[in-house]
């Protein structure tokens, strides 16, 4: 008989029962539906639906997967706006670190409708201390194009999903496996580790990314993709991690040739990181009369484009020069100098601010551009970047 399964067209090999989609009970559930095999196109002989290894880690996944807010329950279809946030969210911080801002984020736009609908500038709040703002900015746009041109829903197609402003190989993989059971690999740092490992892959990375994500894509199992893909996030997380993995409580032990080797902790393998280079530059606190703070806000495009940043001067390599930054102040005034500098790693960069603060004599002045003058009570509301945060917390303790 025909069945749609996992996003494939299988030709099944056991009489099945009732509607197929997603069994109820995830232990076994393909058994659970009739389904125990798929018709081989080459051999024409019945093959079981799992591996013993896909069969190993969806039955360890089914007693102990995390419980997380964008998850599906067990028998349950995830839903792609959920699954598409989170992933989003998770590709630069960590899972405790996101679930509140993830609670947040959904409350205030629980619908792609209300995230296209809003303007930008209600997103990026919501974003603030996640980093990679381009990011937020994609997500509004992609939320956008999702009701402009698929009537507010997502894709199931990899190659349609790709096509979103923001969504990568990764993110298209994570979408096609977990809200639509595809069996795509979403290759992100835990499956290339556990990956490695399990076929004891000794070239380094990023050297080595087209060949895991082969391996990747054929540990697929056919069924219960999503429940796979996540799975093997779950183990990176807690078993297979960085240094010392744990492998004698690991599923996949028996199948894995790391471990065999002695090899575990020492992959994967990666090519020595080029040094981050270090920038400099200096920020200026105006303080009007009444108390407010001058801000700027950023272009648009490029590093934290459109949150909002003390007015400063550009970041250079140089050698910090303290006669050329006092040029680009906002406005005359007796600019005193704090003692030290506040340091920020970006990725491809350090960067070492110098804080300059002054107050100003009148209550109103006019400025330029996208700068405005914001009450200090009001700076939570702002969309300001972690970087700006820790800069505020110095300034505002220095009047
Ligand atoms: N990291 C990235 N995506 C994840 C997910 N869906 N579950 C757990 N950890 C993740
Ligand atoms: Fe990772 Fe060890 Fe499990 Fe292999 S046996 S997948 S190295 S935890």
């Amino acid at each position: 008989m025909r069945q749609t399964y996992g996003g494939r067209r299988l030709q099944t090999c056991m009489q099945t029962r009732g509607a197929l989609r997603r069994p109820a009970e995830p232990l076994a559930s393909a058994a659970a539906a009739g389904l125990q095999g798929v018709l081989s196109a080459t051999t024409g002989h019945c093959q079981p639906l799992f591996t013993a290894l896909q069969r190993d880690l969806l039955a360890w996944y089914d007693r102990v997967r995390r419980v997380l807010p964008w998850r599906a329950l067990p028998g349950e279809q995830a839903d792609p706006y959920r699954v598409w946030l989170s992933e989003i969210m998770l590709q630069q911080t960590t899972v405790q670190a996101v679930i509140p801002y993830y609670a947040r984020f959904l409350e205030r736009f629980p619908t792609v409708e209300a995230l296209a609908l809003a303007p930008l500038e209600e997103v990026l709040p919501l974003w603030a201390g996640l980093g990679y703002y381009a990011r937020a900015r994609n997500l509004h746009a992609c939320a956008r194009e999702l009701v402009a041109q698929h009537g507010g829903r997502f894709p199931r197609d990899l190659e349609a999903l790709k096509a979103l402003p923001g969504i990568g190989d990764y993110t298209a993989a994570a979408i096609a496996a977990i809200a639509f059971d595809q069996p795509a690999a979403p290759l992100d740092g835990n499956w290339e580790r556990v990956v490695a490992r399990l076929q004891a892959v000794t070239t380094p990375l990023p050297t080595a990314k087209p060949l895991l994500k082969a391996i990747a894509d054929d540990l697929m199992p056919a069924a219960r993709a999503g429940d796979f893909a996540q799975a093997v996030m779950d183990l990176g997380a807690t078993v297979c991690t960085p240094t010392k993995p744990r492998c004698l409580l690991c599923p996949l032990q028996p199948h894995c040739k790391a471990t065999a080797m002695g090899l575990a902790e020492a992959l994967p393998a990666r090519l020595p990181k080029a040094e981050r280079p270090t920038r400099h530059g200096a920020v200026f606190h105006l303080w009007r009369a009444d108390g407010a703070v001058l801000l700027n806000r950023r272009p648009p495009k490029g590093l934290l484009g459109g949150m909002m940043e003390l007015p400063g001067t550009p970041w250079l390599t140089r050698a910090p020069d303290e006669v050329a930054w006092l040029a680009h102040a906002p406005a005359r005034a007796s600019w005193r100098r704090l003692p030290g500098t506040v340091g920020h790693t970006f990725t491809h960069f350090h960067l070492e601010l110098g804080l300059y603060v002054a107050e100003h004599a009148a209550t109103a002045h006019e400025v330029a551009g996208e700068a405005r003058w914001v009450d200090p009570a009001d700076l939570g509301k702002e969309a300001l970047p972690s970087l700006m945060t820790k800069v505020l917390k110095r300034t505002l303790a220095s009047f």
